[in-house]
Formats: structure tokens, C-alpha cells, sequence
């Protein structure tokens, strides 16, 4: 079982994400018998699903010829910037890990898993499955060799979730390409300013310095045809005393950052009034790292 996540967190992309209680996905993995190597999804292709994926690609790596069943039952909505596919896929490897023994640490389980995502967005990316894995709020400090650390982000904090009704195909993909090439000096320097202020902001708990440091100035701007949304329920949440406000991974969910002092049925209300926007509000906790039965 490994919970949804959002990456990112305004100016932390491809680095920086959080685990969430809200939605998780299942998965189960038998093996079949043994002698060479096949991976089969209950119910689909295997090459185009990151779970399924992720197995065969650990697989290959540790040389285990083995058939595996892999079945997956999703309750991570998909599509819509919530980690679901890269849930899937940390369930998946972390339920290998146990089944053959292999003892497998869990920087190298997020590799493993971040493999997957190439089934579903083209290119492998380590945030959402690291926040998965490892649970809590994340920094991907290294990728070659691959490492994660938690960041000891204060406990009480609340996660809302503003949800879109809106699917589009590939959109992982799609956003992906939106996201500049050549960044200038001086947005890297902003970009920088505003990541060191988060992460301060988190660790030692000053609310004003997270408000500050949860602003992205390079891939949310670039992606914002693909939630034009994004503004109007940013500009509510800060209204409401939300502590910080950034696109849920690639989008189109929003992750609002809260505390006591937040209008959550607030922010609700606002959301309901947003023209174009259909969409739920959740509010949860921030959840745990990935758990083999
Ligand atoms: N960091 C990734 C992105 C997350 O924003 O493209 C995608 O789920």
C-alpha cells in the first residue's frame, strides 16, 4: 500500500513532495514460477504500467528470472498531479523487495520505482515516488546515487486538496514538455531565494517564511494554461490564512497548505464560486511511507 502525494511544493520541482492520507493505491505481486523472467498485469499491458513496469525493470537489475503477477487496485485518482502513478509503482517494488528477501534500502527502492514512471509520463522522475516510499515531506538531495531525506516539517500542519474534475490524457507528458528549457540567471537566483525560504520555512517552523517560499516563479507560470484555475483559488487560500498555496505536481490539483488559524470551509466556499472550476475539496494529514502485508 503506498499513499498519493503532490510534488514539487511551488519552487521545489522534481525534488520536493509530501505523502498524503487521503487516497492509496494496493498492490499485489505473486510470483508464478521461475526459470526466466516474465512480469504480467491483471487486467492490462505491463509495459504501460508503472507498477508493472517498476517490477520488471528491478527484476532485470537483480537478475531474479521469475514469472510475477502483478494486480493492481487503484484508489489514487490518476491524472490529476496526485503521484498515482508513481504510488502504484512504490507499492509495487516495496512489495517485491519483500516477497524475494532482497533487502533492497529504500533510496534504492525510489529508483526502482521512479523507473516506472516512465510507463506513464515518458521520462523518469524521483519526487512523487520518493514522498511515497518514504512518506512525510521529501527532498530528493541526489540522484545519481539516489537519496532521499525527510525534512522535519512541523506536524500539526493540515493538507487541503482542491480536486478537479478534469482529465487529460497523457497530461503528465504534456506538462512536462510545457516546462522551460533555458532558465535566465536571475529566475534561477529568485527560484533559489524562494526553495531556501521553504525549506527554512518547514524545518524550523516559521509559517512566514514557508507563505514566502511556496511561490514558484519557473514551471507553475509555464504550465498554467493546463489550470486556469490556479490564480483565483491561490489568491482565496492566502485570503483564508492558508500558510502556502502550489500546484500539485504537474497539476491540476492544488495542494493548500494549513493550519488552525485557516478557513478551510472558507476556502470550500471560494472554490464552489470559481467559474469553470468543478472540483472537490479534501482536507487530510500528511501520511506515511509505503507498508508491505
Ligand atoms: N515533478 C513532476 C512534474 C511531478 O511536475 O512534472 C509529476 O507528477
Amino acid at each position: 500500500m503506498a499513499h498519493s502525494s503532490s510534488a514539487n511544493l511551488g519552487p521545489g520541482f522534481d525534488v520536493l513532495a509530501v505523502a498524503h492520507s487521503v487516497f492509496r493505491d494496493e498492490v499485489e505481486v505473486r510470483i508464478l514460477g521461475e526459470g526466466s523472467l516474465k512480469v504480467e498485469l491483471a487486467g492490462g499491458d505491463p509495459l504501460t504500467n508503472t507498477a508493472s513496469y517498476a517490477v520488471l525493470k528491478m527484476l532485470e537489475n537483480l537478475g531474479h528470472k521469475v514469472q510475477v503477477e502483478v494486480r493492481v487496485r487503484k484508489g489514487i485518482p490518476a491524472g490529476l498531479g496526485l503521484g498515482s502513478s508513481g504510488a502504484s509503482a512504490a507499492a509495487a517494488v516495496a512489495a517485491l523487495n519483500e516477497l524475494l528477501g532482497s533487502g533492497v534500502d529504500r533510496n534504492t527502492l525510489v529508483k526502482y520505482a521512479m523507473v516506472g514512471e516512465v510507463a506513464s509520463s515518458g521520462s523518469p522522475h524521483p519526487d512523487n515516488v520518493a514522498a511515497s516510499v518514504v512518506g512525510g515531506w521529501v527532498a530528493v538531495t541526489s540522484v545519481e546515487p539516489l537519496k532521499v531525506v525527510s525534512i522535519p516539517a512541523p506536524r500539526d500542519y493540515l493538507l487541503v486538496l482542491v480536486v478537479p474534475d478534469l482529465k487529460l490524457e497523457g497530461k503528465t507528458k504534456k506538462a512536462r514538455e510545457m516546462v522551460p528549457r533555458q532558465i535566465s540567471m536571475e529566475d534561477h537566483v529568485e527560484s533559489t531565494r524562494r526553495l531556501t525560504s521553504l525549506l527554512v520555512g518547514l524545518s524550523s517552523g516559521n509559517r512566514e517564511l514557508v507563505r514566502e517560499g511556496m511561490r514558484d516563479n519557473l514551471v507553475e507560470t509555464a504550465r498554467l494554461p493546463l489550470f486556469p484555475f490556479y490564480p483565483e483559488v491561490r489568491k482565496s487560500a492566502l485570503e483564508r490564512n492558508a500558510v502556502g498555496v502550489c500546484v500539485s505536481g504537474a497539476g491540476p490539483s492544488v495542494l493548500i497548505l494549513a493550519d488552525r488559524s485557516t478557513d478551510v470551509d472558507g476556502i470550500r466556499d471560494d472554490v464552489r464560486r470559481i467559474s469553470g472550476l468543478r472540483a472537490e475539496v479534501y482536507l487530510t494529514e500528511v501520511g506515511e511511507g509505503v507498508k508491505v502485508e
